[in-house]
C-alpha cells in the first residue's frame, strides 16, 4: 500500500448508514480498515443518512444516531485532522448526481441487487423507489469524489460493481468524466456472520439481538453473546470455509483473526485440540478488550457536541468543494446550462 511520495495520494471514500447499532461486522469489515488507510490515502468518510431513510426511521433517533456514528468513527481511530468526515445530507451534490445517474441505470441491473431483494422481502409493506435506486445513490457517493478505492465489507461488492458499470457507461458516452473505483476488502472479517445463524451475515437490523454484537453493548453482554454463539457438535476447532456445518466455528475463527490481525487458519492452529468453551472465552476476551478503549473514547467524545458539530461543518465544506467539481462537469456534459 506504499505510494510514491511525489504522487498525489489516491482517494478513498466509504461510509456507514446510521440506521441502527453499529455492529462488530461494520467495525471489522469496514471501519477498522479505514483507520489503517488514513496515512497512505486521502480519505473521505460519511454518515450515510440519505441511504438510511429507504427504511422507516424515527426522525429524532436518526439525528441522534448520525452524531453517535461520527463519535464512533473518531473513537475507532478516524482522525478528523487527516480524513474528511461529513453527513451525507449536508452535501446536496449526492442527491443531484443520483438523479442524473438514475437516467443512466437500467431497471434490470437494479432488479438483480441482492440487498434490494433481501430488504424488500423484510420490509414488504414499504418497497419504495428509494430502496430500488439505492445503488445509484451509492454510485453517486463514490463517483462524486473521483474515488479510486472503496473499503467495504463483502456485502457491498455488488453495489461497487454496478457503480463501475454505470460510470463506464457514462464515460463511454461523454468521455472520461469519472474515475473507475475499485472495492477493497479486508483479508479477515470482510463478512462477519450472525452468531445465531452463522450462514447469514451479521446485521444491525437483525430482530434477534443475540445475532449481532453492537459496539455499544455492555461488555458482559458481548461476552455472553459470543459464549452462546451457535457452533456444531463435532467439537473440533478447524477452519473449513466451504463446510456449512462449520459456519459457526469458521465465523469465530474469522472474528478472532480480524481482531488479532491474523488468519483464521493460524488461529485454528493456535487453538487446536482445545474445547469450544475455552476458545469462545478467548474470542470474547479479545473482542471486549478491543472494544473497551473505543468505548472509553466514545464516551468522552459524544459529550463534546460543539467539537462534533465543527467537524460536520468543516467536512461538509470540504466535501462540497470536491463534489461540485464533478457535478459541474457532469451537468455540462449532459447539456445543462452551467455558469
Ligand atoms: P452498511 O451501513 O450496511 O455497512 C457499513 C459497512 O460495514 C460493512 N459490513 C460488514 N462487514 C463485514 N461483516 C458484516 N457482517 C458486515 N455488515 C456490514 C459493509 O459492507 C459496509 O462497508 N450501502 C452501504 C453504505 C454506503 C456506502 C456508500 C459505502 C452508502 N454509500 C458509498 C461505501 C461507499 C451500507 O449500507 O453499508
Amino acid at each position: 500500500m506504499e505510494q510514491n511520495i511525489t504522487e498525489p495520494k489516491k482517494r478513498i471514500f466509504s461510509g456507514v448508514q446510521p440506521s441502527g447499532n453499529i455492529t462488530l461486522g461494520n467495525y471489522l469489515g469496514a471501519i477498522k480498515n479505514w483507520v489503517s488507510l488514513q496515512d497512505d490515502y486521502e480519505c473521505i468518510f460519511a454518515m450515510m443518512d440519505l441511504h438510511s431513510i429507504t427504511v422507516r426511521q424515527t426522525p429524532a433517533e436518526l439525528r441522534k444516531r448520525t452524531m453517535e456514528l461520527l463519535a464512533l468513527y473518531i473513537a475507532c481511530g478516524i482522525d478528523p485532522e487527516k480524513s474528511t468526515l461529513f453527513v451525507q445530507s449536508h452535501n446536496s451534490a449526492h442527491a443531484e448526481l443520483a438523479w442524473v445517474l438514475n437516467c443512466y441505470t437500467y431497471m434490470g441491473e437494479l432488479q438483480r441487487m441482492t440487498q434490494f431483494k433481501d430488504k424488500s422481502s423484510r420490509h414488504a409493506d414499504n418497497i419504495n423507489a428509494g430502496l430500488f435506486t439505492y445503488p445509484v445513490l451509492m454510485a453517486s457517493d463514490i463517483l462524486l469524489y473521483q474515488t479510486e478505492l472503496v473499503p467495504v465489507g463483502k456485502d457491498q461488492m455488488q453495489h461497487i460493481e454496478i457503480c463501475r458499470d454505470v460510470a463506464q457507461r457514462f464515460n463511454g458516452v461523454y468521455g472520461d468524466v469519472f474515475k473507475i473505483p475499485e472495492g477493497l476488502l479486508v483479508k479477515s472479517g470482510a463478512k462477519v456472520m450472525s452468531l445465531t445463524e452463522p450462514t447469514k451475515k451479521m446485521s444491525k437490523s437483525d430482530p434477534n439481538p443475540k445475532a449481532f454484537i453492537s459496539m455499544m453493548d455492555d461488555f458482559n453482554v458481548i461476552a455472553k453473546k459470543i459464549k452462546s454463539a451457535v457452533t456444531d457438535s463435532e467439537g473440533v476447532i478447524e477452519y473449513r470455509p466451504d463446510d456449512e456445518a462449520k459456519a459457526g466455528i469458521n465465523n469465530l475463527l474469522t472474528i478472532m483473526a480480524a481482531m488479532t490481525n491474523s488468519t483464521p487458519e493460524a488461529v485454528a492452529k493456535e487453538f487446536e485440540g482445545q474445547g469450544y468453551g475455552t476458545f469462545k472465552g478467548a474470542v470474547a476476551d479479545a473482542v471486549v478488550e478491543a472494544i473497551r478503549p473505543i468505548r472509553e473514547e466514545y464516551d468522552r467524545i459524544i459529550k463534546d457536541k460543539a467539537y462534533l458539530q465543527d467537524i460536520c461543518k468543516n467536512g461538509a465544506e470540504a466535501s462540497h468543494r470536491i463534489a461540485q467539481r464533478t457535478l459541474k462537469k457532469v451537468y455540462k456534459k449532459v447539456g445543462f446550462i452551467v455558469d
